[in-house]
């Protein structure tokens, strides 16, 4: 790459804001091999409160690895993982959430059949207990939270919480799967192509949320194939390449090209094929 189109490239060491806070997350050579796939090579990574990081690389680059080994479903083989400072082993998504890390799937994994507030509460329901009788749910309460979630998030076009969400439109979906995961005291958001399925209007309902979420000061982690979207709302990029991360951009100091050619060129620090097998 020419060294003019340098310039928005942040070293491992350049991060110069808040020195004394650690990033929200952060990992250090983490490695992640499938057999003889080698899913993630020693993969250094931060992000902070606040900041909205896209991740980007090509098919196989290893983008649903990394969120997996974040979102605590693949162990990883080497490295470490640090959460606010503290390195942490996770051993499931129950871990991750616990934390404060929310994924949200490209699948959204939301039931069609439920309302709004039921997908926002499934499987962490409140219950009121009513002197004498069986806890009850309490609907009042969970409804409550679940528009003030979505209030708070500037998600204003749903007609209704109590609607059904197989009703809800592509865009509306998946608000509704984003202000499930920030209901939850999340601090890192991590949003896996959110607005691949989208049109142009309901994209931008999107894209506006996901700023959002950065200004209320979470950090987000972005999987994204369109450069555009990324643009539009990422502070930095980390690209992925064949499971290395070649190169971290600061988001206003470089354009969708010097990206491309990250994603299709940059440099590997280790070349495929040429370690030995060795475990
Ligand atoms: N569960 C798995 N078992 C074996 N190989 C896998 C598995 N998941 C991913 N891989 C391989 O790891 C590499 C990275 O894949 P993936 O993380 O899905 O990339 P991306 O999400 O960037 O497209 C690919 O070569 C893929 O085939
Ligand atoms: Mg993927």
């Amino acid at each position: 790459m020419s060294s003019a189109g340098d310039a928005g490239r942040v070293g491992g060491d350049a991060v110069t804001e808040e020195p004394d806070r650690p990033p929200v997350l952060e990992l250090a050579g983490v490695s992640k091999r499938f057999g003889a796939v080698q899913a993630l090579f020693e993969v250094d990574l931060a992000v902070r409160a606040g900041e909205v990081l896209a991740l980007v690389g090509d098919n196989g680059a290893g983008k649903s690895t990394l969120i997996k080994c974040i979102g605590g479903i693949y162990p990883i083989d080497g490295g470490e993982i640090r959460f606010e400072g503290r390195q942490v082993t996770m051993t499931g998504p129950k871990d991750a959430a616990a934390l404060g890390i929310e994924i949200v799937y490209q699948d959204l994994a939301l039931a069609d059949n439920l309302d709004v507030v039921q997908n926002m509460f499934l499987g962490r329901e409140r219950y009121r207990k009513i002197l004498g009788f069986l806890p009850r749910l309490d609907e009042e309460s969970m409804e409550r939270a679940a528009m003030e979630t979505l209030a708070g998030l500037s998600v204003t076009t749903l007609r209704s919480v109590r609607q059904p969400v197989v009703s809800l439109s592509g865009g509306q979906r998946q608000s509704v799967a984003v202000a499930k995961a920030v209901m939850w005291n999340s601090k890192l958001v991590i949003l896996d192509e959110p607005t691949a399925a989208l049109g142009v209007a309901q994209t931008r309902q999107v894209l506006d949320l996901v700023r959002r979420l950065g200004e209320q000061g979470l950090a987000v982690i972005l999987i994204s194939h369109n450069l555009h979207d990324v643009f539009e709302v990422a502070d930095s990029i980390a690209v992925l390449r064949l499971g290395q991360l070649v190169d971290r951009f600061d988001a206003s100091r470089t354009n969708q090209q010097e990206v491309v050619e990250s994603i299709t060129a940059g440099t590997l620090r280790q070349v495929p094929g040429m370690q030995e097998a060795t475990s």
